[in-house]
């Protein structure tokens, strides 16, 4: 699996921590930026996550900012993406399982390192149920296509 990984100055701590989990575990990923604390625009860094994962390039991106929600709305923002944001574990399941879920956003200042590391790793380990949840993002697709 390829992960495309961003965050702005409020989710570029636990951008670092999700990198070392990633590493630990073997998984392959590209990180997008940020580089430091120093304040910039969230959506300068979910866009390029959302275009890589929609393209295909990257099988799923995560991205974190202060709460996670402008990045998530940014994310979304992309056709093809399917971004949740996540602060719980039963949610984390849940979104792979029902929603397909392709990228993940959470917020440094939501929630600790170690919850967030456990979200992480739910997320990445669980798979697609399919079936009548497969026919839900069908649906997802329907609305984007008549945009
Ligand atoms: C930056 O201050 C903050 O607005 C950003 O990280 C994020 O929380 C936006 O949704």
């Amino acid at each position: 699996m390829k992960v495309a990984l961003a965050a702005d100055h409020g989710g570029y701590v636990l951008k670092e921590e999700i990198k070392k989990y990633l590493e630990s575990e073997g998984i392959e990923y590209k990180d997008f930026g940020c580089t430091c604390t120093d304040s910039v625009d969230y959506p300068d860094y979910a866009l390029p996550v959302a275009e890589k994962v929609a393209t295909g390039e990257f099988d799923r991106g995560i991205l974190v900012c202060g709460t996670g929600i402008g990045m998530s709305i940014s994310a979304n923002k992309v056709k093809g993406i399917r971004c949740a944001l996540v602060h719980d574990s039963f949610s984390a399941k849940a979104t792979r399982e029902h929603n397909d879920s392709n990228v993940l956003a959470m917020g440094e200042r939501v929630i600790g390192p170690g919850l967030a590391l456990e979200i992480v790793k739910i997320w990445i380990h669980t798979p697609f149920l399919g079936g009548r949840h497969l026919r839900r993002i069908e649906k997802i697709k329907e609305i984007e296509d008549n945009q």
